[in-house]
């Protein structure tokens, strides 16, 4: 095996026990919300998937899962702005309530982006659910309906969250300095 060109993510800036504390309240309050309505749940692969897992089974009310891939050019920190769909949803949701659920909104653009593709097939509602907000990034106004935390201007990693690829795996959030 080769060994790793970057240090390992040098702190813990959310505990697996405050996720799935935090996880759980939001899972309750989305299932109170939602208690009839069959919520169409779109996950944006891949870094939505552990948050994913984890908040729908907090969820004792009917659902149907779904999710969205999106190509990012490039493994950087950064996003483009740029963003192209790589895998669609499979099936139709008109009429449907929709939830986004999404790991990190950062300036935002890739949500926006998101929230408007769905919003052309006719939806009964949209809205959107991330596990992180780092607000001070933001260059488009988003309504976040659901929200976990907000964070520091920091790279995280872990719980779904990746850097090119790599600590998605790690069952709490982590900071990676120096990218
Ligand atoms: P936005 O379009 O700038 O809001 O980009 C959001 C996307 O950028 C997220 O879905 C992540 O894929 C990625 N991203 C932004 N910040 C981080 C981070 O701190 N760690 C890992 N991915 C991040
Ligand atoms: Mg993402």
């Amino acid at each position: 095996m080769r060994p790793a060109e970057a240090g390992p993510p040098s702190r813990v800036l959310i505990s697996e026990d405050e996720l799935r504390a935090r996880v759980a309240a939001l899972g309750q309050a989305i299932a109170r919300d939602y208690a009839d309505a069959n919520p169409v749940l779109v996950g944006v692969l891949k870094g939505a998937l552990v948050f994913m897992a984890d908040l729908i089974r907090e969820m004792p009310i009917e659902i149907t899962m779904d999710f969205m891939a999106l190509s990012s050019y490039g493994s950087g920190t950064r996003s483009s702005g740029v963003v192209k769909l790589a895998a669609d949803l499979s099936m139709p949701i008109d009429d449907r309530d929709v939830i986004l659920v999404e790991d990190i909104i950062d300036t935002g653009r890739t949500v926006s982006y998101l929230k408007r593709n769905l919003e052309t097939r006719h939806p009964r509602s949209v809205r959107l659910c991330a596990l992180l907000d780092k607000i001070e990034r933001r260059e488009v106004e988003v309504d976040i309906h659901y929200l976990g935390f907000t964070i520091p201007n920091v790279f995280v990693v872990g719980y779904g969250l990746d850097h090119a690829g790599r600590y998605r795996n790690l069952p709490y959030l982590a900071v990676l300095d120096h990218v």
